[in-house]
């Protein structure tokens, strides 16, 4: 028995090894591992031997059955490997499905807000991302050590010539130190600065910063705000664009409020919020009473407009800046807006 069985591997071994393809190496199988095969039959013999011999021959058996299969699935990825498997196409298999990719949700929304806003006229500027501090806040009315400043934990810019700390920053006279964006409220004194005479209408959306992180804050995120300066423009005239952007943007069945804020840069300030989709305003877990808070906005105070060159008793304006993560979260019922930057592939194919 012993050698019957050592003779049967040693020629299966050799037969699996220098077969060519793959199937080859399925009809060796059949013949070597199959249900008539020579190791099956020779299960068969085993009753028949002496009693003491059988639990080893038994053994014997399955160990060489066992190294066998081994030497199979071997010989199976090596041919994989140098190509020789499936010489021949299965015309049969299904095709492999391409995945189509799609734009980020927050891409989607800037796309979605940009093209509101252009049906309204206002057209879509770009301004810098790391900004004086003049543009960011002195010019909004915000001078050197106001304490509004302290609402948009900003980041600051060591100037080149630092060395050692960021104390050591050497400020611009005019412009002070540089920021990193903490608003894109920076764009509107720029916007005046390039129109020169209005109509100015502009919508600028950009990355902005702060140090802050929890469900509703990332330290870098996006705001879009729009600034419209002509004569005779009025708060009627700011309650219109946001009552027609809320409909285009979150349905035809959500209104707006407006409430009394303060800001530096505008007077009145309001903020502005808009009913909850969830309950349609009566008041739920969500919103609590009905309403969602959308962002700030308010008429340009006179002091940005000067700043900007443009004369306040001939003209006046409106402003706005609101998160565009917000605003997703407010569309999607998003309940903390780090999803969004955490790049997870089931949370993202979802949008
Ligand atoms: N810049 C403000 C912020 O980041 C939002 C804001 C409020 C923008 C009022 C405006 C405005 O243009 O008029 O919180």
């Amino acid at each position: 028995m012993d050698n019957t069985i050592k003779n049967l591997l040693e020629q299966s071994k050799t037969k699996i090894e220098t077969a060519k393809d793959s199937v080859e190496l399925n009809n060796l199988y059949v013949e070597i591992l199959g249900k008539s095969s020579k190791i099956n039959n020779l299960t068969k013999t085993i009753p028949a031997l002496p009693q003491e011999e059988r639990a080893q021959a038994g053994q014997m058996i399955n160990a060489a059955k066992k190294e066998l299969e081994a030497i199979f699935q071997k010989t199976k990825q090596s041919l994989a490997a140098s190509h020789k498997l499936g010489k021949s196409i299965d015309v049969t298999a299904p095709g492999k499905k391409q995945e189509l990719g799609h734009l980020h949700l927050v891409s989607q929304a800037i796309e979605e807000i940009v093209d509101i806003f252009s049906k309204l006229g206002f057209s879509l500027q770009s301004y810098p991302e790391v900004d004086w501090d003049w543009y960011a806040f002195e010019a909004l009315n915000m001078p050197k050590g106001h304490p509004a400043r302290d609402d948009w934990e900003t980041f600051f810019i060591a100037s080149h010539r630092a060395t050692s700390s960021l104390i050591d920053s050497q400020p611009n006279p005019k412009l002070g130190r540089q920021v990193l964006t903490p608003h894109t409220s920076n764009g509107q004194v720029r916007e005046m600065e390039t129109v020169k005479t209005p109509p100015v209408r502009m919508i600028n959306i950009s990355r902005c910063y702060r140090r802050q992180i929890d469900v509703s804050h990332t330290p870098m995120f996006h705001q879009f705000e729009g600034l419209l300066v002509d004569k005779k423009v009025s708060i009627t005239d700011l309650k219109g664009t946001f009552d027609y952007f809320t409909k285009a943007f979150f349905g035809p069945n959500r209104v707006t409020r407006l409430r009394p804020h303060h800001f530096r840069f505008t007077e009145p300030s309001f903020e502005v919020d808009v009913t909850c989709g969830v309950c349609d305003g009566k008041g739920c877990r969500i919103c609590k009473e009905g309403w969602l808070e959308l962002g700030g906005s308010g008429m340009v105070h006179p002091k940005v407009l000067e700043a900007g060159r443009i004369d306040p008793k001939i003209y006046t304006g409106f402003a706005f800046g609101w998160g565009i993560e917000r605003t997703i979260a407010m569309k999607t019922e998003l309940p903390d807006i780090r999803l969004l930057y955490q790049n997870d592939i089931r949370f993202l194919e979802q949008f």
